[in-house]
């Protein structure tokens, strides 16, 4: 089926993750682009300097229920209604599955799959509503399967993909589309203190362009860069076992990569992309209760 050509020019878009990286450079983008924007995450001096005069901030922290609620009507408000919601928001740090840190697994939880459903609670029933709109999920590669070091991480991911597959195909009918974004190495605050290799890594601007001209040709899914799509869509069909044996090279290894990718990437010659631990240890943490947020 042919997907149909989508414009951007006029869409209003509530932008959830839009203070760093791929929201901030994605909300730049479809400003440029003619659609109009509010823009949300926690860092309100983040927000006013990607919006300039031309978007609407209106911060609130995903894990906040009613705070979202609340933020959801702003948007409304500021907006006059919402034809696209995108869900850019994420919270990434290592585990290492000798020595569980309980507490880092239930953040990725809190932010990535309990701060995605406040959104869609929030946003869901008006696009239902008015028989229209768009959400598009950033996601990851790291979702699609498994990796030592992304136990929580790429668990979360995996759940946000069967999630937005799942909204997809019951939203259909409704008028609701659904499109998942699934980068790989991306250069932001999440990958910036990364210390192991991230192959095909490319800029946060080159992925909103690759984001906003799959919206533009109305696609389902945007994994981008190509090694890595190609990569990763191969890995997910190898058979488990041979998988395991992979990702657990970098692991038995020890050093930089243990916990992390399997050396030399995936069979396909691309590294576990999508900000993956692949290794590394994260640091550069911005505040001191947030562990380490992307
Ligand atoms: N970089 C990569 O290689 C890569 C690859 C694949 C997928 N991704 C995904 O792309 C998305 C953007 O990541 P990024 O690389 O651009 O990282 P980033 O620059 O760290 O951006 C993360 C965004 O999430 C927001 N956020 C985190 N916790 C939040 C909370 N509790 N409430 C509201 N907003 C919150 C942050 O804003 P505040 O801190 O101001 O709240 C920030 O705007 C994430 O979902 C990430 O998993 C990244």
């Amino acid at each position: 089926m042919r997907a149909r050509p989508r414009p951007i020019a006029g869409r209003r878009v509530w932008l959830i993750g839009a203070s760093s990286g791929i929201g901030a450079a994605l909300a730049r983008e479809l400003r440029r682009r003619g659609a109009r924007l509010a823009v949300t995450a926690r860092r309100a001096d983040q927000l006013d300097e990607v919006a300039g005069r031309d978007m609407a901030v209106v911060p609130a922290d995903v894990t906040d229920r009613r705070a979202v609620l609340a933020a959801a009507r702003v948007v409304e408000d500021a907006l006059g209604g919402v034809d696209t919601v995108v869900w850019c928001a994420g919270f990434w740090k290592r585990l290492d599955a000798a020595d569980w840190d309980a507490d880092a697994f239930a953040r990725h939880v809190e932010v990535n799959l309990l701060g995605l459903n406040n959104v869609l609670a929030a946003t869901l029933p008006g696009l239902v509503r008015r028989g229209d709109g768009h959400l598009v999920g950033v996601a990851s590669v790291a979702g699609y399967r498994g990796l030592p070091g992304s136990e929580a991480y790429g668990a979360t991911k995996a759940a946000q993909l069967n999630l937005f597959e799942a909204l997809r195909a019951a939203l259909r009918g409704r008028g609701i589309r659904v499109t998942t974004v699934s980068p790989g190495f991306v250069r932001t605050p999440m990958t910036a203190a990364n210390t192991f290799p991230m192959p095909f890594m490319i800029e946060a601007d080159a992925a909103a362009r690759a984001v906003a001209d799959g919206l533009e040709r109305g696609r389902t899914e945007i994994v981008f860069p190509l090694p890595v799509a190609l990569g990763m869509r191969l890995a997910r069909l190898l058979p488990s076992r041979l998988w395991t044996a992979l990702a657990s090279r970098g692991s038995r290894a020890g050093g930089p990569r243990a916990g992390g990718a399997p050396a030399g990437g995936t069979p396909a010659g691309g590294a576990p992309a999508g900000g993956t631990p692949a290794g590394g240890t994260r640091t550069g943490e911005r505040r001191p209760d947030r562990g380490s947020e992307r």
